[in-house]
């Protein structure tokens, strides 16, 4: 693993960082770490889970996510395989979450982190198991949180004393005993973008360990008898590459365990280091595999643990991104073409930061092919945009595509499975896009696209 370099920040216009260095020898290649399990080109076209998209285009329009459920489930085993049968692995819904979704984690054995009454209503309506869903949120109101406990939740990870008051009534009033984990803000700084590093000390989510907040919050929560402490609760952010910040944390929060067992005379047995495994969105990514990651993090932990004279925790992580972010594609149709002379073309797509804010939110980068056919063209340097009123409407910052490039064209991201479903919205009324499973050439419509007739039936005036 290598430390990946902190973005760039927001609201930067194409910094060189993001310029391709080099024209790539084959513009027509799919890199397989980019590209999901299986991708190919056949007659020309990319192929994904065995369908050509000229064909998902024709049936279900663009722009339309596709999901490569091979791709997905692979990871998922992936993961289960490196963690053990020891440890807890919750997919983050966050990132990407239907009943379809949730039924695909609980066949392959995963448990589910769900971050909000809707996420976890969906994973309900799926028959998903709930002693093996984990709630979190830093203002879950009253509703959610009873709804949780209600249903039967495994976890719910408390992130302020106000919660936790509000849990332990309504725990008390349903006459159940609630487990939970302390969210705990360990103060690293991850090797992330600002806006998805989650564990400095300014910021919103968890207790602070510097402070005593944490210590005091588990002090409160062993009071109660409605609640019971089972374990602590820490996230240091999202697409990390490097395990120095994993390193720091573990070491962090295992101390806090020592101090909980000698201040408070418990010695509790859970231990959640949260998600943030990285992803390759651009062949220079180089993301470790899961194997590897939970070696390192064992190991980080067994270390700490012995040092303090703990015994080892049962672990959990709770990885989004590298489950569902690879196997999945978003399709875009060329609309227009406008050549900005000598600096660049500016491609627009029938979709954009409505489908994907990722690139405007945290100057993230992405890899795009041409996909309903080959061009052996020159190399142009591109920049794809959306439809949007807005400058900063941008799906990839910088690209080459072939120089032929024409409206009608469909074009392919790559990577784009987490956070691009889950983090759309209908700026400009536009409807989303739908979601389209694809396994062994078949296709299965998971979410319908959106019609403006959707939106209007919300518009009661
Ligand atoms: C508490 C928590 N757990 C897990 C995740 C999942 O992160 P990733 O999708 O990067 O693995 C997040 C992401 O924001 C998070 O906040």
């Amino acid at each position: 693993m290598r430390a990946h370099p902190a973005g760039a920040l927001h609201g930067d216009v194409a910094p060189l960082s993001h310029a391709p260095l080099r024209v790539p020898a084959d513009l027509n290649a799919l890199d397989p770490s980019v590209w999901p399990l299986g991708a190919e080109r056949r007659d020309g076209a990319l192929v994904v889970g065995g369908c050509d998209v000229r064909d998902l285009a024709a049936e279900f329009g663009t722009p339309a996510f596709v999901v490569v459920e091979p791709d997905f489930r692979e990871r998922c085993r992936a993961h289960r395989a490196a963690f053990g049968e020891d440890a807890d692995i919750y997919y983050a819904g966050k990132a990407f979450l239907t009943r379809a979704v949730a039924r695909w984690i609980d066949e392959e054995g995963l448990s589910l982190d769900v971050s909000t009454g809707g996420e976890l209503h969906i994973a309900l309506a799926a028959g998903f198991p709930a002693d093996r869903i984990l709630l979190h949120g830093n203002n879950k109101s009253v509703d959610e949180l009873r709804a949780a406990v209600t249903a039967g939740v495994g976890r719910i990870v408390v992130d302020s004393d106000i919660e936790i008051a509000r849990l332990a009534h309504i725990a008390d009033a349903l006459g159940v005993t609630q487990r939970v984990l302390v969210r705990v803000t360990v103060g690293v700084e991850a090797h992330t973008h600002e806006f998805i590093a989650t564990a400095h000390e300014d910021q919103k989510f968890g207790f602070s360990l510097a402070s005593g907040a944490a210590l005091e919050a588990a002090r409160r929560v062993l009071m109660l008898p409605s609640v019971e402490l089972v374990g602590l609760h820490s996230h240091i952010g999202s697409q990390i590459f490097d395990t120095a910040g994993f390193d720091v944390s573990a070491h962090r929060v295992v101390q806090l365990l020592a101090t909980i067992r000698d201040a408070l005379g418990v010695t509790l047995p859970e231990l959640d280091l949260g998600g943030g495994f990285g992803i390759a969105y651009v062949s220079d990514d180089d993301p470790a595999p899961p194997a590897d990651i939970a070696k390192q993090l064992r190991a980080i932990v067994a270390r700490e643990c012995e040092s303090s004279g703990l015994p080892m925790p049962r672990l959990a992580v709770e990885p989004g991104r590298a489950i569902a972010g690879p196997g999945g594609v978003t399709l875009y149709e060329v609309g227009t073409l406008k050549d900005v002379d000598g600096i660049r073309t500016y491609v627009s797509v029938d979709g954009g930061m409505s489908d994907n804010i990722r690139t405007a939110l945290y100057d993230a980068n992405y890899t795009v092919t041409l996909a309903s056919r080959t061009s052996d063209a020159p190399a142009m340097l591109t920049r794809i945009v959306g439809k949007h009123c807005e400058a900063g409407d941008i799906v990839v910052r910088d690209a080459w595509l072939p120089d032929d490039l024409a409206p009608g064209d469909l074009l392919a991201v790559a990577a784009t499975g987490a956070y691009c479903r889950s983090m759309a919205s209908n700026y400009n009324t536009v409807p989303k896009p739908p979601v389209v499973a694809v396994t062994n050439g078949e296709p299965r419509l998971l979410l319908r696209r959106e019609t403006v007739d959707d939106l209007l039936a919300l518009d009661m005036a």
